[in-house]
Order: C-alpha cells, then sequence, then structure tokens
C-alpha cells in the first residue's frame, strides 16, 4: 500500500495587485485587488515505503509547494494528501512524528546551542528511546564527520557543517519519511557525496522513504530510483529513472579516434542523421540520435574519409536530458 498518496492535488496562491505609486498603495488599503495563481495544479501520485523519489522541475515548477502540503505545512487548495494514513495539515503533531524534513537553508537547529543540544532537545521532543538515540547518534557521527561538530554553537558552523547536522537531525527519530527539499545547495562535491551516501546507507537499513528535491542531476542520479518531474504545477513524468532515460535520452554521444584523416569532416559530410561537433586529426566528436540512425550508419560514412581506431560512445546523460526539457519548456 501506499505510504504518500496525492490525489488531484492543487494549491493557488492569492497574490495582491498593486497599483504603480503613493495613489496606488492608498487605493490598495481601501480596496485590495488579488490575483490568484495556480502553483499546483491537479498532482496525482502514489509512493511506497523505501522509495527514493526525485521531484524535479525546473524553478517554480511547484516543487516546494508540494513538498509544504506533503508536510502539512500548507494546506491544498483542493485535493487530497494521505501521508501515512493521515491528512497532514489536519493532523500536524501526529504526522510530524512520522516525517523528517529539511528546507534548503532555513534550519530547525537551535542557533546559540550547541549541536550537540539540539539533538538532545529533539529527543525529548519526539520522545526518542535513550539506546535508540545513542545508536543512531553514534552511527550517524561517524558517517556524516560530526564528531568536531557536536560541541559547536549552530551559528557558528559553515553552511556544509550545518547541512551535514541538520541531515542528521532529521532522521534522528527514525521518521518513516524524510522530505529533503534542496539538501545539497551550495555545498562542496565531497559534503554532497557524504549526504548523498548517508541518505542511501538510511534507505537501505531502515527502509525509510525519501522524496528530495534539487537542481544537482548527481543527487538524483546517485540516490534516487524514481524521478517525478513537474512543470509548472503538473507532472510530466513519474516513473523509473531508467525508463526515464530511455524516453527522452534520445541523444548519443560518440567519439571517434581516428588516423589517416583526409580534410575536413564537418564539410564534407552534411548527413541530417548526425552531427560533427569537434574534430582534430586524430578524434571526432559526433553526436547522433538512435531514432535516426545508428552508430553503423554513422561509421560507413566517416569510414569514407579516415580509418576509425576506436569508438567509445555515451548515453545523454540526465542533465542533457533535462537541459533539452527544459528549453523546449
Ligand atoms: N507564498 C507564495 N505566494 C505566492 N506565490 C507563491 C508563494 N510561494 C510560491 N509561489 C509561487 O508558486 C510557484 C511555485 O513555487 P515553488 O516554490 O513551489 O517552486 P519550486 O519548484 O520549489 O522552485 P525552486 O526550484 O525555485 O525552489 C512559483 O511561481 C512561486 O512564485
Ligand atoms: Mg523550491
Amino acid at each position: 500500500m501506499a505510504i504518500i498518496e496525492a490525489k488531484n492535488l492543487v494549491k493557488e496562491y492569492k497574490t495582491i495587485i498593486k497599483d504603480k505609486g503613493i495613489l496606488g498603495y492608498i487605493k490598495h488599503l481601501f480596496k485590495p485587488k488579488y490575483e490568484k495563481f495556480t502553483a499546483v495544479d491537479g498532482i496525482n501520485f502514489e509512493i511506497n515505503e523505501g522509495e527514493l523519489v526525485g521531484y524535479i522541475g525546473e524553478n517554480g515548477a511547484g516543487k516546494s509547494t508540494t513538498i509544504k502540503m506533503l508536510t502539512g505545512i500548507l494546506t491544498p487548495t483542493s485535493g487530497e494528501v494521505i501521508v501515512n494514513g493521515l491528512v497532514p495539515y489536519k493532523s500536524r503533531i501526529e504526522n510530524n512524528k512520522n516525517i523528517g524534513a529539511v528546507f534548503g537553508q532555513k534550519t530547525q537547529l537551535w542557533w546559540d546551542l550547541p549541536v550537540i543540544e539540539s539533538f538532545r532537545l529533539i529527543k525529548k521532543m519526539y520522545k526518542i528511546p535513550e539506546g535508540e538515540y545513542r545508536k543512531n547518534l553514534k552511527k550517524f557521527t561517524e558517517l556524516l564527520d560530526l564528531e568536531d561538530l557536536l560541541e559547536k554553537q549552530v551559528k557558528n558552523l559553515s553552511l556544509g557543517q550545518k547541512m551535514r547536522c541538520e541531515i542528521a537531525a532529521t532522521f534522528l527519530h527514525n521518521p518513516k519519511i524524510v522530505y529533503l527539499d534542496e539538501p545539497t545547495i551550495g555545498l562542496d562535491v565531497l559534503v554532497k557525496e557524504n549526504i548523498r551516501r548517508f541518505i542511501k546507507n538510511i534507505n537501505k537499513e531502515k527502509n525509510t522513504t525519501v522524496i528530495l528535491t534539487t537542481h544537482d542531476v548527481k543527487d538524483i542520479e546517485e540516490v534516487c530510483d524514481r524521478i517525478i518531474l513537474i512543470d509548472k504545477g503538473k507532472i510530466i513524468f513519474d516513473g523509473e529513472k531508467q525508463k526515464f532515460k530511455d524516453n527522452y535520452g534520445k541523444n548519443i554521444k560518440a567519439e571517434l579516434i581516428v588516423k589517416d584523416k583526409v580534410g575536413n569532416m564537418a564539410e564534407k559530410i552534411n548527413s541530417e542523421n548526425f552531427t560533427i561537433t569537434e574534430e582534430s586529426n586524430e578524434l571526432i566528436k559526433l553526436k547522433f540520435s538512435h531514432e535516426k540512425t545508428t552508430i553503423m550508419n554513422v561509421m560507413e560514412e566517416i569510414s569514407k574519409y579516415c580509418k576509425v581506431l576506436d569508438i567509445h560512445m555515451q548515453e545523454s546523460e540526465l542533465e542533457d536530458i533535462l537541459k533539452e526539457i527544459y528549453k523546449k519548456g
């Protein structure tokens, strides 16, 4: 059975329209005008326990708005959300026991306290049994390399240090579901790696369901099995990561190591089926769509003008696929 269900989920924001200038301001005071904006526009999905889902889309697509409805911070305009049998905005306290959430640069830790004191407060708040708390603290300290940070005040931590503590705090009460809204934003590559490893590790051990929004495609590549892609508040893809690549990743890049090349290839070959993107005497880089041609046909054409010694092919990376989709709108 699904642990998270969204049914025809809609969120409209009401925004104020003000006329320009002081007169506009005064008019607004007496007769405010509003317009509606639909940020999430009829979304449906079911997520099963233990899934690692990448919830992605362009800036402003409606990701954070969805996550906020799933956590119960926002009330949907219409439609339904059911998380672990609860309607989050109606049963916030009960729901909070089952979930953990990280929102980008906001912190749930107490600014002036040493990190360990925040952890102790969380232990009290969630009534985490002593043994469980110690076990998690030990494990998380190792995995996220927190040893030297625990006694430091949160306000004195760097962004990456703070996020590692934040992640630990989020998982401390063994939540069934964790929402991570851009947890790797602004972090260096090693910290990102560390956080990704941590998420995968905990998911494997505790079957924690994770919904991750991010603009770093590597987060998705390394952590998620399933992708939900939204655009202007609507889902445009929902399925396995590999299926996403198969559906959209039609472009193949190839690098050919060549010798005895005769003149400039790009000038000689004017094929509609493939494009030469770079060439030198020893190397030709090209791309083609496997809908239009095959590597055998490409080779046949190229071999007319040189000897091909070696070939290296690469499927489209997630990043390229997303770029294409975003560009096309
Ligand atoms: N409180 C609000 N009032 C009015 N409009 C809002 C509010 N919050 C978000 N929006 C609008 O709703 C749309 C979706 O915003 P949301 O924050 O969900 O996007 P997002 O997919 O998380 O984007 P990003 O990748 O930039 O974080 C945007 O156009 C945004 O301007
Ligand atoms: Mg967002």
